[in-house]
């Protein structure tokens, strides 16, 4: 069900100090996007995801600036009252603070998004500064950072070790520091981010982060398996469940024909709604992400981070 107001960054930290779990998925067109709103969602992120979901590249380094505006534009016209996520581009932000506020500034102006978010941690103090100083929201992005992975090996885990928790740990409390609102940690064993979640003020969204931090990301290309090639451990597509209670609505209807005409229930967006819906609910009821859906931790590496300064403090 739709929320009653869109979500603001004084709600999210509420949610985070009463342990409501904030719901987030990514839409890049009008259509999902719209039965995203109606599903309730509470954030939306029109990802750099999009260059590989809905246009097709190989990886996200491709995808412009003009690219995720005409996206974001889109997604906004369909659901013009939950928060909306801008996601920089690689190239959009590295070189410079007057860049990055630029692009900022665009996705704020040109497309109506509430907030920003960024890849890297320290390295990227100066340009979350930048962009708080010019009075938007911004989030970081941390762990896995798929427009650098290349400098990581690929797209690999991350946290499994004393060194690149740590890192991990500094990067996000520089990130908070410098006037993130928010931070996303992808790809990291429940345990770990926990710990993230446990010691930040500001809320810790995870994709692929395991259940106990403050809030869920999923690619809507996953949830309702729209994508035909890569599928990652965490994702989770919810047409399988939601897909007899699709029927049995259809099935109310003695003149078929007559379903699309009194309502739009009858097809592709009512579907995907039920299956956002179910998602959220989900999230919201601790369901998701179950075991299946987290990267696992061996108990002598969680014994060896349990050693490191940041565990406890
Ligand atoms: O672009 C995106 O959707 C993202 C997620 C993969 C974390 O940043």
């Amino acid at each position: 069900m739709k929320r009653k107001n869109k979500l603001s960054i004084l709600q999210m930290a509420e949610m985070k100090r009463c342990g409501e779990k904030i719901t987030w998925i990514t839409a890049y067109d009008m259509p999902l996007a719209c039965a995203a709103e109606k599903a309730g969602v509470d954030m939306i992120l029109v990802g750099d995801s999009g260059g590989m979901v809905q246009l097709g590249y190989q990886t996200t380094n491709p995808v412009t600036m003009d690219e995720m505006i005409l996206m974001a534009k889109s997604a906004k016209r369909g659901a013009p009252d939950t928060f909306l996520v801008g996601d920089m581009p690689q190239g959009s932000y590295e070189a410079s603070n007057v860049l990055a506020v630029e692009n900022a500034l665009r996705f704020v102006k040109e497309a109506g998004c509430d907030a920003v978010k960024l890849e890297g941690g320290k390295r990227m103090v100066p340009r979350v500064k930048a962009i708080y100083d010019a009075g938007i929201l911004v989030m970081g992005h941390i762990g896995l950072t798929p427009q650098s992975s290349a400098a990581f090996g690929g797209y690999r885990i991350q946290g499994k070790s004393v060194e690149s928790f740590e890192a991990n740990m500094e990067d996000a409390l520089a990130l908070q520091a410098s006037g993130a609102c928010a931070i996303l940690v992808e790809a990291i064993p429940e345990e770990v981010s926990a710990v993230f979640a446990r010691k930040l003020s500001i809320p810790i969204l995870g994709i692929g982060a395991g259940k106990q931090v403050d809030g869920q990301l999923l690619i809507v290309h996953d949830v309702l398996g729209l994508y035909p090639s890569f599928r990652p451990t965490f994702a989770k597509c919810y047409i399988p469940l939601v897909i007899e209670q699709f029927s049995k609505h259809l099935g109310k209807s003695s003149d078929l024909t007559k379903l699309g005409r009194d309502t739009r229930e009858d097809g592709i967006s009512y579907l995907a709604e039920l299956a956002i819906t179910r998602y959220v609910e989900e999230v919201k009821e601790l369901k998701y992400p179950s075991t299946e859906y987290r990267y696992p931790l061996s108990a002598d590496i969680l014994e060896m981070l349990k050693k490191s300064k940041y565990w406890n403090r």
